[in-house]
């Protein structure tokens, strides 16, 4: 992926992403919770940015997602509309958004669209089909999430591989057919043994975006601060860490520290003189 001039690109809607698939064009994604880093990851040229509700554990450092209301999402997608991304905005409904209803699940899609959501991403199969067509009659459009769905943890006992196994594997096939008969512009496959993943992404016409499906889903997603190496704990497998910016952090603020504790920060050059400085000779 070459960086891209944000001013310059074309805007990325559902549809550039519908037709990147025909255009075999892998979709690159990465989330986002905040202006800098939206701004950054819309620099560098991705495609999608989304707004997870893994924003939970990754920024607010809770144990999982299921904790995550409606105004923290809220609050992290403006910082990441400000940031006026050329990539698409989808933002996660969290946990009991959309689960009790479809009329619930239409209300909060709304408000998510109203903060400047371009679409919304929620967790599972066939089972959600009356919220995910409730949503798309109001036009918002919708990304599914199938395989190892995080609100569903407890249910799961713990965060399994899914798919396994050619029952399971037959049933995520099923539901992946049923969203994109429902209308979803896009899946996320998380989770899921690279065979089913493939499956999965020669049996529907929308695209696939994968995050521990292996390699031939049409896209892939990783949650940036994974990739960027500013979270905490044994990365999962498929994490590819490109940058240890803990690392960077860490050592900067020590730096900090110790120039502070000598007496070497701030020098004179940091500091204002009780004087105004005259404007530099031009000759
Ligand atoms: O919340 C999130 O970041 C996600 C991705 C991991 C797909 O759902």
């Amino acid at each position: 992926m070459t960086p891209s001039d944000p001013i310059t690109r074309p805007k990325v809607t559902v549809r550039t992403i519908r037709d990147m698939k025909a255009e075999r064009v892998k979709i690159v994604s990465v989330t986002a919770y905040d202006y800098p880093t939206a701004r950054l990851a819309d620099e560098a040229g991705v495609d999608l940015i989304l707004v997870g509700d893994s924003l939970g554990m990754v920024v607010l450092g809770y144990e999982s997602t299921i904790p995550v209301t409606m105004p923290e999402m809220a609050h992290h997608l403006k910082a990441v509309v400000r940031a006026q991304p050329k990539a698409l905005v989808v933002a996660d409904l969290p946990f009991l958004s959309f689960q009790t209803s479809a009329e619930d699940a239409v209300r909060n899609s709304g408000r998510l669209m109203k903060r400047g959501a371009e679409a919304v991403k929620l967790e599972g199969g066939r089972r959600m089909l009356p919220q995910i067509q409730a949503i798309l009659a109001a036009d918002i459009p919708v990304l599914g999430h199938l395989g190892l769905t995080p609100q569903s943890v407890h249910q799961f006992g713990g965060y399994r591989v899914q798919g396994r196994g050619q029952g399971a594997a037959d049933a995520l096939l099923d539901d992946a057919i049923a969203l994109e008969r429902a209308g979803c512009f896009a899946i996320v496959l998380e989770g899921v043994p690279l065979e089913l993943g493939q499956a999965i992404t020669a049996a529907v016409g929308i695209p696939t975006i994968g995050i521990g499906a292996g390699i031939d889903c049409d896209g892939q997603v990783l949650v940036l601060h994974d990739l960027i190496g500013l979270s905490f704990g044994k990365p999962a497998r498929f994490v590819r860490r490109y940058a240890e910016t803990g690392d960077t952090i860490r050592s900067a603020v020590a730096a900090f520290r110790e120039d502070v504790r000598s007496g070497r920060y701030p020098s004179r050059e940091e500091s204002y003189a009780a004087a105004p400085e005259k404007p530099a000779n031009k000759s």
